[in-house]
């Protein structure tokens, strides 16, 4: 297991749900950004780096059929399956480290909030967008949401890169146009704030 793999693993082992940072009750600002993405309910939708994110609860009862969540931690994963009951046999669950994983079809909407940022390592930044290159066809759309310029330097006692909206354009290429951008102060459970950005891109073509 790598030193990533064990990192969270303990984390969802060791702290429940609604005692992590980036925990939502409901994540309002990615379900607005994912409907303006496509709101045709057969889009198929992931999520990378889902965690026990309460994002794909939000997505079924919208109507969403199409869904997948990925992440390294299966402990994770585990929380967000037992607390949807029987409605996960229809979610795609994916234990993946994002850099390394083999897309086997392709997403109209790719959705991230808190994952990318840990990439601090430009090599592991290139792997990721390589696994969305070839999970993202043309006129798919990819959300990103990441702690902005302003934000906390560390999450989850990790390092992280912080970004807006011209730093992602330039990480995705000139594939990719920027639809929208807007910002976000996250609340933790223990009322500190972050400045969250989020941005989504079209990748361009038909
Ligand atoms: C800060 S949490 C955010 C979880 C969720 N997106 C949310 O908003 O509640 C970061 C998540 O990214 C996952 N993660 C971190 N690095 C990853 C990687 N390289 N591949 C896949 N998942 C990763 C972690 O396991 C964790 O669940």
């Amino acid at each position: 297991m790598s030193d990533r793999t064990m990192h969270w693993e303990n984390v969802y082992a060791t702290k429940g749900e609604t005692e992590v940072s980036w925990y939502q009750e409901r994540p309002t600002t990615s379900l607005e950004m994912i409907r303006a993405a496509k709101s045709d309910h057969e889009a198929a939708i992931i999520d990378v780096g889902g965690g026990a994110s309460r994002l794909v609860d939000a997505l079924l009862q919208d109507g969403y059929r199409r869904l997948a969540v990925l992440d390294l931690s299966a402990n994770a994963l585990d929380v967000a399956k037992k607390r949807i009951g029987q409605a996960a046999s229809t979610v795609d669950w994916i234990v993946a480290d994002v850099t390394t994983w083999q897309p086997a079809k392709i997403y109209d909407v790719w959705h991230d909030r808190a994952a990318f940022h840990f990439l601090t390592d430009a090599r592991d930044r290139a792997a990721y967008v390589e696994r969305l290159r070839s999970a993202v066809g043309p006129g798919g759309q990819v959300i990103i949401a990441t702690f902005a310029p302003d934000g906390p330097e560390k999450c989850s006692g990790l390092p992280v890169q912080r970004h807006n909206s011209a730093s992602l354009a330039a990480e995705l290429g000139r594939e990719f146009e920027l639809v929208e951008t807007r910002r976000e102060t996250h609340h933790t459970p223990w009322q500190s704030t972050q400045a969250f950005q989020f941005s989504r891109f079209r990748r361009r073509g038909s």
